[in-house]
């Protein structure tokens, strides 16, 4: 099978290898992957800045979706020809997360989804949406998945809530999706006035340039009456923060997801504890918040945003793709 693996860390090190084809051993299942998405955790995996401890080669991407080819021994859930997507996390099942639970994710440390062919456990695995093509089904386990772990289950967003989502990339173009589908009003921040414009396509409610409008924090409120917003999507993390802090109302909740504005910044606690503030970190989720989104998913029918989908010998370009910031939703890579 041909797989794109890490050699060393950066672009450079990514090479399009060939190694022998895997086999479906007992209670395993072989899947011919027919696509992979990219998130911005494969990014950072590429250049080494995810885990620079990452033993290597590795095969890069946690996110892919195709076909069951064999079974193993002893296998009963699963079947030749079923269509699957891989679950992030190997071995989180249910529950809450642990150490143990979160330990074991695909694309790092795991060897990936950016390969031909893949084995898994019989619980590797989740059945994919009818209605999605291959491509959009591997949007899901990662970006889909947090952004419905962090406003559904954990944030327990009602009818009339009203969500902000920071920029237009994979994540928060789900977190707009399923905040509509639970009937909240959205507020959408991006640099690009021509994003947003796409964004209201997706009935975005409100739109804010948070280039042009810098202290966007000011504006959200002024959305709201005054009030703030009663969850954010806080996808720029160290960077964003402040002005996530200040959008908020009064007992409203930041799902803190994503550093695409930095990691470590000074802090001020106050409001957080004198407006009850709650910040929320969300890691992914498990098999059955998977399994829970699946189901929302297939029964309205909703449609993850593929903004681009290269070759599979394109997987470099694709990364370049994602790094430029360009694209509007999910970078994908497509096998044949
Ligand atoms: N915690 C978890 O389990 C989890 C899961 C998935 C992702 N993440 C993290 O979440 C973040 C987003 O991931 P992704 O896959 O959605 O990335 P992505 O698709 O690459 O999204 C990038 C987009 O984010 C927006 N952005 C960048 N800087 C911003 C800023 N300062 N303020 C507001 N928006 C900004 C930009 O949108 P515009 O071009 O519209 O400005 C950019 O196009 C990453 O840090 C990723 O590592 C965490």
């Amino acid at each position: 099978m041909r797989a794109w693996e890490i050699r060393q860390f950066g672009l450079d090190g990514l090479a399009l290898s060939d190694r022998p084809d895997p086999v479906a051993g007992p209670g395993q299942i072989l899947v011919r992957v027919r696509a992979a998405s990219l998130n911005y955790r494969d990014w950072l995996m590429v250049q080494g800045k995810y885990n620079p401890r990452q033993k290597l080669p590795l095969i890069p991407c946690s996110d892919g979706a195709g076909e069951v080819i064999a079974v193993g021994s002893g296998v009963t859930k699963w079947k030749t020809g079923d269509r699957v997507m891989g679950c992030f996390s190997q071995g989180w099942i249910g529950g809450p997360p642990t150490r143990d639970k979160i330990s074991r994710a695909l694309g790092g440390p795991l060897d990936g989804m950016l390969t031909e062919l893949a084995v898994f456990p019989e619980d590797g695995l989740t059945r994919t949406p009818a209605h999605l093509t291959d491509a959009e089904a591997a949007t899901l386990p990662c970006a889909a998945t947090t952004a419905w772990n962090a406003l559904v289950e954990q944030g327990q967003i009602k009818a009339g809530d009203i969500v902000l989502v920071q920029g237009t990339g994979g994540v928060s173009l789900f977190a707009l999706q399923f905040a509509k589908l639970a009937g909240a009003r959205v507020i959408v921040t991006s640099s690009s006035d021509a994003k947003l414009e796409r964004a209201r396509a997706l009935a975005a409610d409100a739109l804010i340039n948070y280039k042009s409008e810098a202290d966007w924090s000011k504006k959200a409120r002024e959305l709201t009456g005054g009030i703030g917003v009663d969850h954010i999507v806080e996808v720029g993390g160290a960077g964003t923060l402040a002005q996530s802090l200040k959008a908020v109302r009064v007992g409203g909740t930041v799902s803190i997801i994503g550093v695409l504005a930095g990691t470590a910044s000074e802090l001020n606690v106050i409001p957080i504890l004198m407006q009850n503030l709650r910040l929320q970190g969300v890691i992914v989720g498990s098999k059955e918040v998977f399994e829970n989104m699946n189901r929302a998913i297939a029964q309205n029918l909703l449609k993850p945003v593929v903004d681009r989908t290269f070759p599979f010998e394109e997987a470099p370009t694709a990364f370049e793709h994602l790094a430029s910031g360009t694209h509007f939703g999910k970078v994908c890579v497509a096998m044949q």
